[in-house]
């Protein structure tokens, strides 16, 4: 099993090569990256998986997101990829499981995603939707997925996810 890693500044060319390779070089037009756009991935979350000579096999980032109009502090998981040879092996789950293990240890009390509902649902996703959360966009409703990473940190929160109040460095909990 190939051991998860903090990704390095060095990694970034890579993992943009990865991410055009497994989401097409249009990703960018989604609704998640109109949350991203000029606001940093939130490096302690970022991991990567090497190969021997350092080749970047897979990637995991996320993005420090608010949610309503009280500004809760949340994250948001993605992009994560896992190179098409390497796929089935166990990478993706294993970048997720330490990722949201290392996010709940930091603090991090809500974590939101797009993505298909059947591979996250056992990590603890449900429909955020149907919790009255709100994407700044369109997005299939059965992709919209919150996690609730510190106990009833969803008590009371819903409203429209956003990118986080300028200034601010880290998603609290
Ligand atoms: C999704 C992705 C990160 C998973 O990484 P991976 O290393 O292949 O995944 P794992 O080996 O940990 O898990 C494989 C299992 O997940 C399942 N799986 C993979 N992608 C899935 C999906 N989109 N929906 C449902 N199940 C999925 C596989 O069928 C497999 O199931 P099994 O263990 O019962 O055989 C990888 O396939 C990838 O990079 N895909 C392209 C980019 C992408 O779609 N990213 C996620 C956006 S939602």
């Amino acid at each position: 099993m190939y051991p998860i890693l903090p990704e390095r500044p060095a990694d970034a060319a890579q993992i943009d090569t990865l991410l055009d390779l497994t989401f097409g070089s249009d990703r960018t037009r989604k609704t998640v990256y109109r949350l991203r756009e000029g606001v940093a991935h939130l490096k302690p979350l970022a991991f990567v998986v090497r190969d021997e000579d350092g080749g970047v096999l897979g990637s995991i980032r996320y993005w420090p997101v608010a949610i309503g109009d009280a500004g809760t502090p949340a994250i948001m998981l993605g992009p994560v990829a896992v190179h098409p040879d390497y796929q089935g092996q166990g990478l993706g789950r294993a970048l997720i499981r330490h990722s949201l293990y290392t996010a709940t240890r930091l603090g991090h009390g809500l974590c939101i995603l797009v993505g298909d509902r059947p591979y996250y649902e056992p990590f603890g996703f449900v429909g955020a939707a149907d919790r009255g959360l709100e994407m700044p966009g369109w997005v299939e409703r059965e992709r919209f997925q919150v996690m609730e990473l510190a106990a009833n940190a969803l008590q009371g929160v819903a409203g429209m996810v956003g990118k986080p109040p300028k200034g601010r460095k880290k998603a609290a909990a």
